[in-house]
């Protein structure tokens, strides 16, 4: 059976989820209380496929808070050798389609998959395989940075599941894909 694939990502009212340079300084000040679901939809994930960039990112944090979860790095450049010591043997690194890593993926018995990085998320979208988006829109304006969305070959209909307004003016809204 093919995994549920999913996207969460919080992005500006702008639509961009980083940076030009990577920074999440707008993202970081809002660390409140609230976890707006992440870590319930955390905990139903079994496999999370990340793009190198962001897993660059990460590992320049120092922190690694995917304990337990099968990690799939995609990239065409990085080996292994490349990769921390201390996180060898927490990720794989590989280089394959969207499309043949679904395949890989329902073959492998993962159920839901946590894709993650914006060139990534591009990619799955294009290749209509995002079965659901949540995203969390940040009260800031940036002007410019690293844009979630990008090229499509056609139109993704969406079915708006639910939006969630928290009081620190962050707006989520829940879509699944309509044919899915
Ligand atoms: N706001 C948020 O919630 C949020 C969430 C996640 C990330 N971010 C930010 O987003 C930024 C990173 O995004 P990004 O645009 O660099 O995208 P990304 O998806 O993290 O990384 C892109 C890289 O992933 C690799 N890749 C993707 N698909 C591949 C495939 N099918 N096969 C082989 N390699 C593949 C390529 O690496 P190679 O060049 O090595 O081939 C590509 O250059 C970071 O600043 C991060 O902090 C923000």
């Amino acid at each position: 059976m093919q995994p549920k694939i999913s996207v969460y990502i919080a992005t500006s009212l702008d639509g961009f989820i980083a940076r030009s340079d990577g920074g999440l300084d707008w993202l970081e000040h809002d660390s409140g209380k609230d976890d707006y679901g992440f870590y319930e939809f955390f905990g139903s994930v079994d496999t999370i496929v990340m793009g190198r960039g962001t897993f660059d990112f990460v590992v320049a944090s120092g922190q690694w808070p995917y304990a337990g979860k099968r990690m799939i790095i995609l990239s065409s450049t990085l080996t292994i050798s490349s990769v921390p010591e201390r996180l060898r043997g927490e990720v794989e690194i590989l280089s394959i389609e969207p499309g043949l890593l679904a395949e890989k993926l329902a073959g492998e018995g993962a159920t839901h998959v946590y894709v993650d990085g914006g060139i990534t998320i591009q990619r799955f979208l294009r290749a209509g395989l995002v079965d659901e988006l949540i995203l969390s829109r940040m009260p800031v304006l940036l002007g410019s940075g690293i844009p979630l969305f990008g090229e499509l070959d056609s139109d993704i209909a969406l079915e708006h599941v639910e939006t969630r307004i928290f009081d620190s003016g962050l707006v989520q809204s829940k879509y699944r894909r309509r044919d899915s």
